[in-house]
């Protein structure tokens, strides 16, 4: 049995609080990638339709022998397919490349503020379609700030189950987490690690000491106890192995707090208000 623990979503869903991430792995290097990690015990894979992966992903799933329903699988909508209309094709490729008939998870992948005459809500009410014909099991949103969130929940049916955000040592977004946790939107921390660049802070140093761990494994450790949800992404198996092995141990109430207190609000990724690449 795994010892990855589950959240309840507020539609009732089950998601591993760990999975892993592979955005930037090349597609040739993806079915190994995802392989190690299901071979370690990962059930909760988060890929995209942008990371130009999602083929190889079904594939390494697929070949693991696991059941379909032993993996929970997010992606999410390509920002050029925000209309309804590219946004139900966009699905039915994801879908489609993965060779699933249903996906666990699907996010609107960046709100897009400046494009699409701001209108990210006609794009949800198309994933709330998704949801309502099964398709989907649950739907949420990537990189909305606050007010785009209010927005929804304002002119939307569906609460989205998932606020998937940018959250490391050095960005700890305390301001959108209290709307989150009355709303029950499970928060999901991308890039964990900070694309690595919290790794070598002093303060996380010396608590990996204490816990005769790595700095990646307090980090990924704070952050659980912090309640998100992550997927540090690695092509490198022992790392993989590594990020995963973080269930024997705990922070105590100070390390998190310290570590909490390292909040730069510094991004490691594009601003949502401004991004708009398609
Ligand atoms: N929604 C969004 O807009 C969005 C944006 C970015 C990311 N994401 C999601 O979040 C996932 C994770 O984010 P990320 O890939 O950007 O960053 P990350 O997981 O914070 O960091 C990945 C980097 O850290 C290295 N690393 C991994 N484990 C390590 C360890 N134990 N010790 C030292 N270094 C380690 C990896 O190197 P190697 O691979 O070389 O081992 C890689 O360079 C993505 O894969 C994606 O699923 C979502």
């Amino acid at each position: 049995m795994s010892v990855i623990p589950d959240i309840t979503l507020n539609n009732g869903q089950q998601i591993p609080m760990l999975g892993f991430g592979v955005f930037l792995i090349e597609p040739e290097d993806t079915v190994a990638a995802v392989s190690a990690a299901l071979e370690a015990g990962y059930r909760h894979i988060d890929t995209a339709e942008m990371y130009g992966n999602e083929k190889e992903v079904g594939e390494a799933i697929a070949r693991s022998g696991l059941d379909r329903s032993e993996v929970f699988v997010t992606s999410k909508l390509s920002n050029d397919a925000h209309r309804p209309d590219d946004a139900r094709r966009a699905f039915d490729e994801s879908l489609k490349a993965l060779g699933f008939d249903y996906l666990d998870l699907f996010l609107i992948h960046w709100p897009l503020p400046t494009r699409y005459d701001g209108d990210y809500v006609s794009t949800w009410s198309t994933l709330e379609e998704f949801y309502r014909d099964g398709r989907t099991r649950s739907i949420g949103v990537s990189n909305f700030q606050p007010r785009h969130l209010r927005r929804l929940h304002g002119e939307c049916e569906i609460i989205p189950a998932v606020y998937q955000i940018e959250v490391n040592p050095y960005l700890t977004r305390e301001e959108v987490r209290g709307f989150c946790a009355e709303h029950q939107i499970a928060v999901e921390a991308w890039s964990p690690l900070g694309r690595g660049q919290v790794l070598n802070d002093p303060t996380i140093g010396s608590i990996a000491r204490r816990a005769a761990k790595t700095p990646a494994q307090v980090v990924l450790r704070w952050h659980l106890q912090r309640g998100d949800i992550v997927f540090p992404k690695s092509v490198t198996p022992d790392r993989i192995k590594e990020n995963i092995d973080i269930f024997d141990f705990g922070l105590s109430a100070d390390e998190v707090e310290a570590i909490s207190a390292l909040n730069r609000n510094e991004r490691t990724g594009p601003d949502p208000d401004t991004f708009d690449a398609i």
